[in-house]
């Protein structure tokens, strides 16, 4: 397994593009199997959990092809096998949004259940709930779900907790059902609109994607897909806070400010400067941080994915900062981590308690799933000495390029096997 090793302390500066956004890219991979035919799709970030769909989709049968300039084309006339096995499925949660477009596409779909992962249970009940009410007779069994419906029909259908590939999951089965289906308490997701929206140019009618309620209108097909992946707001802010985290001056480029307006706003409560303009951010900062409270919400709160990354920036702010996670269950993996590098941090339920120090440390450190891991390379960039962050296969999940664009903006940064 490969390390990457980091001598931090160096401010860092220049500028940074930002690559497709994974979360956008993986409903619409799965969406193409709604239609039959050549979807292309655009700007594809070479990530791995886009590789895991790729190998998914192919295995239902679809032909793609993958240019090096991050363009796929997805033929899907010949998608006749209705599994997501077991073994794709656990290394990527995701999978299960085949799910929807396989019952609404074939009348069938065998789906393993995800399993947990490191920062929950993360269950798929509410998937499951919404397509029985949508018609589907489904069954679990063996670990996986057995799912059959011969016309899906429209329902009414209200999401018991904000579920983002939940709604993305109902929306796709809805769009080739009978009648009209009412999503209520839906995800507001950028990723959520932009799937409506490319889904809406193949046919489809989907309406109020972006508020809590979600109207399709079920047709009877829809052409393929064609889309641009827009830039990943995660990776956007996980630079912003570099920037800040080692007292350079970044600017960020190709990217969506009013996607990040959450963390922008608690930035500059925090001291930093960011300025917008148009696909540019700029952000550094003169002096000291002090520490500000974070909450993490779905959409347009501030984004669970990114609570890691902002903890990271609390541990060198001066005062005491209260970080809540109120999305997942355990997404403090990243904590005892960051202890290890000399981190003031309290946790409690779930809410940890960041006690700002002068610096941090560097030191053999373990990445456990995506975000942290970005939480610990932020961490060392600012420590004083060498870090080793371990198992960076959960880095190269959702970051593209990252030693490479750190290393762009100054980072003494490298991976060693
Ligand atoms: C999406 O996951 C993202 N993944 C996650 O990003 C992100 O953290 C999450 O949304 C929240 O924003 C993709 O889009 C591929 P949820 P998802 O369903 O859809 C509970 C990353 O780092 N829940 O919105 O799986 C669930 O346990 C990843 O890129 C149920 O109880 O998340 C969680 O507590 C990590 N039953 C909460 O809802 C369900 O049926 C939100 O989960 C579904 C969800």
């Amino acid at each position: 397994m490969d390390k990457i090793v980091i001598n931090g302390g160096k401010p860092l500066r220049g500028r940074v593009d930002i690559s497709g956004a994974k979360n956008a890219v993986l409903p619409i991979l799965a969406a193409t199997l709604l239609t039959s035919g050549r979807n292309e799709v655009l700007e594809v970030p070479q990530v791995r959990d886009v590789a895991t769909m790729i190998h998914l989709i192919v295995e239902l049968g679809a032909a793609i092809e993958v240019f090096e300039d991050g363009r796929l084309v997805l033929d899907t006339s010949r998608v006749d096998n209705i599994e997501a096995p077991y073994d794709l499925v656990r290394t990527m949660r995701a999978s299960c949004l085949v799910l929807g477009p396989l019952l609404a596409r074939l009348g069938a779909a065998r789906v393993s259940l995800p399993g947990g992962c490191a920062i929950g249970a993360r269950p798929i009940d509410l998937h499951i709930k919404g397509l029985k009410a949508m018609g589907a007779d489904i069954r679990l069994d063996g670990g996986y779900i057995h799912a059959f419906a011969d016309k899906l029909r429209g329902t009414r259908y209200y999401f018991d907790t904000v579920s983002v590939t939940g709604t993305a999951n109902l929306m796709m089965a809805a769009t080739l059902a009978d009648g009209e289906t009412v999503l209520e308490n839906a995800a507001r997701e950028p990723e959520v609109v932009f799937l409506a929206d490319v889904l809406n140019r193949a046919g489809a009618k989907i309406e109020g994607a972006g508020t809590d309620a979600i109207v399709i209108q079920g047709v009877s097909s829809l052409r393929p897909l064609s889309c641009k992946i827009f830039p990943d707001r995660i990776e956007t802010a996980t630079y912003m806070i570099a920037g800040i985290i080692t007292g350079g001056a970044v600017e960020i480029g190709n990217c969506i400010p009013h996607h990040v307006e959450a963390l922008i706003l608690k930035l500059r409560e925090a001291g930093a400067t960011v300025e917008e303009n148009g696909p540019v951010l700029k952000v550094s900062r003169n002096g000291k941080l002090k520490a500000v409270n974070v909450q993490t919400s779905p959409y347009p709160g501030f984004a669970t994915d990114i609570q890691a990354q902002m903890m990271a920036l609390m541990t060198v702010a001066e005062g005491q900062s209260i970080v809540t996670e109120s999305v997942f269950e355990n997404r403090f993996m990243h904590v005892a981590e960051l202890r290890r590098m000399g981190a003031g941090i309290a946790v409690r339920g779930n809410t940890a308690i960041v006690t700002g120090t002068k610096e941090l440390s560097g030191a053999p450190v373990m990445a456990t799933d995506l975000r942290a891991s970005a939480s610990l390379v932020l961490a060392a960039l600012a420590a004083n000495g060498e870090s080793s962050i371990s198992r960076v296969y959960h880095i190269d999940r959702g970051y593209a390029s990252m030693e490479r664009k750190l290393s762009a903006l100054g980072a003494d940064i490298r991976r060693v096997p």
